[in-house]
């Protein structure tokens, strides 16, 4: 069976095409190495990932002509290429619009021309924006994303539903909420905690410090996204929206004192005003990723901490 990854480099890409190719899938991988963080994270992420000889990568724009994927053969996409940052998309638009939406219509397009039609989609919690439900359900119809951000992951949510209907593509987006782990990227907020925190330096906190997000440790992201690929292999003309999360909101203020008490190093804390483009809280509704995954994260809060920690400190 053979797997196309898009944004291969990436945080969730890799090590997702790492499991699989465990799996005996063949991974073929494509990213343009973008700077939104190190490029040599990446490329040391795909060199490690080259040492398997069923793995095979294109260093490719998915806004760009996709001819030389001709060469490839493909039985489903698993589409994580995108700008993520919330606070990016902001001073970013126009690259985060471009990455997150006319490349996945490019995809599409693409996968139509050749007579493909299942893909699976990293979308996000961030298409949520501010809502008062305590749990986020994939049933809200009233969304109201606050970034750009979120914004793009909704428009690329309804390209992919055009598809659907209009095409017949098979189709799974699953919505993560705020994914962690070894190698996560560095731009959020467990690894700039951490960051801080090891080398002494103030942390810096938007608000009071009680909002709250789902954090999802990166194994069960992973077992998400394979219980997709196994669903959508035997499905034709499906099209679902899923929640991947723990649904348990833990707050900024819990993160903050259990890696206190976990580094043994206490910084000082700097309350900044909210940010209005973030969310209060996130938690998901899981009922959905149950019933028709058969998925239920496994790792906890405390055990996903203590593996970013030792990944930390291994790769300092
Ligand atoms: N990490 C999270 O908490 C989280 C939460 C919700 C959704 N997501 C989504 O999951 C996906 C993967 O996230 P990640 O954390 O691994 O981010 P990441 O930045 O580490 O990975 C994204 C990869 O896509 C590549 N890319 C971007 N634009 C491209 C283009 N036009 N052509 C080819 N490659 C391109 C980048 O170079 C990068 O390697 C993203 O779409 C993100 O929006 C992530």
């Amino acid at each position: 069976m053979k797997i196309l990854i898009t944004g291969v480099a990436g945080f969730i890409g890799s090590r997702l095409a790492k499991h699989l190719l465990g799996k005996g899938f063949c991974v073929y991988g494509i990213d343009n190495y973008n700077n939104f963080y190190d490029p040599e994270i990446k490329n040391r992420r795909v060199q490690d990932l080259l040492n398997n000889k069923q793995f095979f990568f294109l260093k490719l724009d998915l806004v760009n002509c996709l001819n030389p994927l001709n060469k490839v053969d493909f039985d489903i996409v698993i589409h994580l290429a995108g700008s993520p940052g919330i606070r990016y998309s902001v001073d970013n638009p126009e690259i985060v619009y471009s990455n997150n939406v006319y490349a996945t219509e490019n995809l599409l397009r693409y996968m139509q021309d050749r007579g493909k039609t299942k893909i699976i989609f990293a979308s996000s919690s961030s298409v949520y924006g501010s809502m008062n439900d305590t749990l986020l359900n994939e049933d809200i119809t009233s969304l109201s994303p606050l970034s750009p951000y979120g914004v793009s992951k909704l428009l690329a949510e309804q390209l992919l539903h055009k598809f659907h209907k209009q095409f017949f593509f098979s189709i799974i987006c699953l919505r993560l909420f705020s994914v962690y782990g070894p190698s996560q990227r560095p731009d959020l907020v467990i690894p700039k905690f951490v960051e801080a925190m090891v080398t002494e330096k103030p942390i810096y906190v938007y608000g009071d410090g009680n909002a709250t997000r789902d954090f999802t440790y990166i194994d069960d992201v992973i077992h998400a996204f394979t219980l997709s690929v196994n669903l959508l292999l035997n499905k034709n003309d499906f099209f679902s929206i899923i929640n991947i999360g723990r649904s348990e909101a833990v707050t900024i203020h819990f993160l903050i004192d259990r890696l206190f008490i976990k580094l043994k190093i206490i910084v000082p804390i700097i309350y900044q005003d909210p940010i209005s483009i973030e969310a209060l809280s996130t938690c998901a509704n899981v009922e959905k990723s149950s019933s028709i995954l058969g998925f239920k994260a496994k790792t906890t809060f405390d055990e996903g901490l203590n593996m970013y920690i030792k990944w930390f400190f291994n790769n300092k």
